[in-house]
């Protein structure tokens, strides 16, 4: 197989498909990597790593596409990158397309094979391929947050730890799940006083287990959300509904009890935000203020940790990559259910069921088109 990577266009994305490693993998297995030259850069791996491992690197995006059978990105195709769909042509990646009709619309009329990394899911209804993002998201909300608490980044002035004699900086954390665990986990190690509440329970009991008497834990409700919120001098955002808007737990009318210049990350922003006055922001301009009470809300935050996003995210894209790569993506459907899970357009259909109930789309099982999962 013809393995392409291209160099992100999206602003101010950084991360790539493949590192030189991935790059080795895939020849080491018989297939030819065609790399963009200065794909890597952004995140630190040079067009000569890329050779050493056995790549090719290729002057043009267009090249790399026509090349291709396998085309490895992170981010979804923009409208320039559309003209380059084929039928034969397999897209592994973020696609996102219940947010984005046009590219959907494009997908649909090449016949393009579109792998989603969003909606591959493990048998126990684990996603592979998106927990490594929330885990950085929830490590990098408490760094950020951290950041955005010191007087000159606009905050009050509060030093997550405190020192002997001052009082620690609260943390509320909205959500246990991935985001909220590994924020939880950052918080706590840097000595803040921090609050975690959720609607599953074993997910507290789990948070309890480990961190005992290092955090308190929280039934989710709004009485407890706003007393908890009124105590806060950084509030994470990490509430998911799979497939749903974020729920708005934060309504505006409690900001008024919150304490002046304390700060919300709401890294649920991609999902429509956890508060009603959240809107998204980029990485050149993060914050906002409103009622006094200071928002984050960066939609893509692993952007900001390029490198580490990059090496993160293809750690666990490579299995299911080589196995479509080696076995072309219908026997890898047929044979692996969650590489099937992943396929939201093949030959001109739409084969995700949320995606066609989204846009009342005629919904194909891709294992009709692909073949049965053993
Ligand atoms: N902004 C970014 O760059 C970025 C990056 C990664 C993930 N995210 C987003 O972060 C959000 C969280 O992702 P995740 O991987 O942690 O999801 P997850 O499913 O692992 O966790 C979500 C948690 O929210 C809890 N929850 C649901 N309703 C609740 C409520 N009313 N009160 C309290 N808890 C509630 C669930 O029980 C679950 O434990 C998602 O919207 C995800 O898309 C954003």
């Amino acid at each position: 197989m013809n393995i392409g990577c291209v160099k992100e266009i999206k602003n101010n994305e950084f991360r790539v498909g493949l590192t030189p490693d991935n790059a080795a993998s895939y020849v080491r297995e018989g297939h030819r990597v065609y790399i963009e030259r200065d794909a890597g850069t952004g995140s630190g791996f040079s067009d000569e790593e890329y050779q050493r491992a056995g790549a090719e690197i290729i002057p043009s995006a267009e090249e790399v596409w026509k090349k291709s059978g396998l085309m490895i990105k992170v981010k979804e195709p923009l409208k320039e990158e559309y003209a380059y769909f084929r039928e034969d042509l397999i897209l592994y990646t973020y696609l996102h397309l219940a947010a984005d009709k046009a590219l959907l619309d494009a997908m649909l009329a090449s016949g393009i094979k579109g792998a989603a990394y969003e909606t591959l899911q493990e048998s126990g209804g684990a996603l592979p391929l998106l927990a490594p993002m929330s885990q950085i998201a929830g490590r990098l909300s408490i760094q950020e947050g951290a950041k955005y608490l010191e007087k000159p980044f606009g905050g009050p002035g509060i030093l997550l730890s405190g020192v002997p004699g001052t009082p620690k900086a609260r943390v509320v954390i909205l959500g246990a799940g991935t985001v909220g665990s590994n924020a939880c986990k950052i918080a706590a190690g840097m000595g803040a006083d921090v609050t975690i509440l959720d609607l599953n329970l074993e997910r507290l009991a789990e948070l309890d287990e480990l961190y005992g008497s290092r955090i308190q834990t929280l039934y989710s409700s709004p009485g407890i959300i706003q007393d908890a919120l009124a105590q806060a001098d950084l509030v994470i955002g990490a509430v998911l509904i799979p497939g749903a808007s974020a729920p708005k737990l934060i309504r505006r009318e409690y900001l008024k009890r919150m304490k002046k210049g304390s700060l919300i990350v709401d890294v649920a922003v991609d999902q429509g935000g956890c508060a009603e006055t959240t809107r998204v922001t980029y990485h050149d301009n993060p914050t906002y203020t409103v009622d006094g009470i200071n928002h984050y809300c960066v939609g893509n935050m692993p952007g900001a940790v390029a490198r580490t996003s990059t090496i993160a995210l293809t750690n666990a894209t490579i299995r299911y990559g080589l196995q479509i790569a080696g076995k072309g993506l219908e026997r890898a459907a047929a044979e692996n259910p969650a590489i099937y899970s992943s396929v939201n357009t093949y030959g001109g259909n739409c084969t995700c069921k949320n995606v066609c109930d989204g846009f009342s789309l005629e919904y194909r099982a891709p294992q009709k088109l692909l073949g049965a999962v053993a």
